[in-house]
């Protein structure tokens, strides 16, 4: 038996959900270059989970539904407010939503049907709690979500109390398109690892959620602002990025185990960071972006990755560094659950072998001779 490092190359299931064939992202067969200029979230997460666009009448049904489900149980709204001040946003998300199974009469009803209603009742709730908590850490009380409007311009209007522009509800609808769903990713795989032993929907979100914390995944939206922010002005992209490489340390938003000549995304969050930009007035993130970007391509050959742009793309909607991550889940929320239903519908334990490297032939010494 021989590993394999970081599973790379290694084909774990078969899925009709999401493919990446030479550079191309697709989601049930369809361009996410077409999705990402035509296709709004909530058409993307009926796609994930039915396997077709919906009518009409689907999608206005699945607008009912989200709707009906987006509020969060009161008992967990208490358990947002008794967090330290200073919890990290991914922590809470991942606690807040393991909760969510408690107050939930269905956590444990494996028939299809009701996986159904918990993956709805998921997609709903996440952006709802992300909101929350952002408000309820800055001492102010979370705002209940209103009816008639989308998931991107809701997570807008909750965070803030106010009704945001229609440009950035287009650029947040547009990020929650892109990051919908990545084939079998980090965090995909741990909630299909979870779900496989036949636990519920809840555990395999909730392990999900943590492995999108770490900063090789979700993480690095965030670290991706930090750069910038540490970074500061055009002036001094050069020196820092040159140190960086010099030092052997990575540059967060730039390359990934399956794209290796450009990540199909990055291209419409660049376009949405630059428009952004111009509109806002404020160019300095964006003209960094793309400094860094022709630097690090030139000198080590990586390309931005979905993570490099949806940083600007997030500052410049006036959203805290620390959200970007719990963002990046209220869209995976859709691709996890996916994933979880078409795991149940035809599962099998996923237990991998390790090689061993340990020593061999050890004899147990009692505790007095050691
Ligand atoms: N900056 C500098 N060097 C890099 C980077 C980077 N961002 N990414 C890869 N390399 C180098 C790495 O140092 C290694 O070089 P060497 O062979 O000389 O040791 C080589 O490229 C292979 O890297 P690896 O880490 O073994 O490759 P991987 O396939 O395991 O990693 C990755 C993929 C995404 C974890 C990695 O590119 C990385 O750490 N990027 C920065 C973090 C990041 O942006 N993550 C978001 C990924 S996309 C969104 C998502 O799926 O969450």
């Amino acid at each position: 038996m021989t590993a394999t490092k970081g599973l790379e190359g290694i084909v774990a299931t078969t899925s009709s959900i999401s493919s990446i064939i030479d550079g191309t992202l697709t989601y049930r067969g369809i361009n996410i270059d077409d999705l990402a200029e035509n296709a709004t979230f909530e058409e993307v997460v009926y796609l994930l989970w039915y396997g077709k666009l919906p009518t009409q009448s689907e999608l206005d049904q699945l607008h009912k539904d989200l709707e009906a489900n987006s509020a969060v149980p009161e008992q967990v709204i208490d358990q947002i407010k008794s967090y330290p001040a200073d919890t990290n946003p991914m922590a809470a998300l991942r606690s807040t939503v393991s909760s969510l199974a408690l107050f939930d009469k269905e956590a444990n009803d494996m028939s299809p049907e009701a996986n159904i209603r918990k993956a709805i009742r998921l997609q709903a709730q996440t952006s709802t709690i992300v909101a929350a908590f952002a408000r309820i850490r800055e001492g102010k009380e979370p705002i209940s979500p209103k009816s008639g409007v989308s998931i991107a311009e809701n997570f807008l209007y909750m965070l803030t109390g106010e009704t945001p522009e229609p440009i950035a509800v287009e650029a947040m609808d547009k990020a929650l398109v892109l990051h919908a769903d990545h084939e079998l990713n980090a965090s995909t795989f741990a909630a299909r690892v979870t779900v496989a032993t036949l636990s519920d929907i809840y555990s395999g979100v909730t392990s999900a959620i943590g492995a999108l914390k770490g900063p090789l995944h979700g993480g690095a939206n965030e670290a991706v602002m930090v750069m910038l922010e540490e970074i500061g002005t055009p002036d001094q992209v050069e020196a820092y990025v040159k140190k960086k490489l010099d030092n052997k340390e990575k540059l967060m938003g730039f390359g990934h185990r399956v794209y290796k000549n450009g990540d199909p995304r990055a291209k419409h969050l660049m376009k949405m960071s630059k428009e952004l930009g111009k509109i806002t007035n404020n160019m300095n993130w964006y003209n960094m972006s793309v400094q860094i970007e022709e630097l690090v391509t030139n000198l080590k050959g990586l390309k931005p990755n979905v993570d490099f742009y949806s940083a600007s793309v997030y500052t410049s909607l006036k959203i805290p560094r620390d959200l970007f991550t719990p963002i990046f889940a209220i869209s995976r929320m859709s691709g996890w659950t996916a994933h979880i239903l078409e795991q149940y519908e035809n599962n099998r334990l996923i237990r991998p072998r390790a090689e061993y490297t340990g020593p061999s032939s050890q004899a147990y010494v009692p505790i007095e001779k050691r």
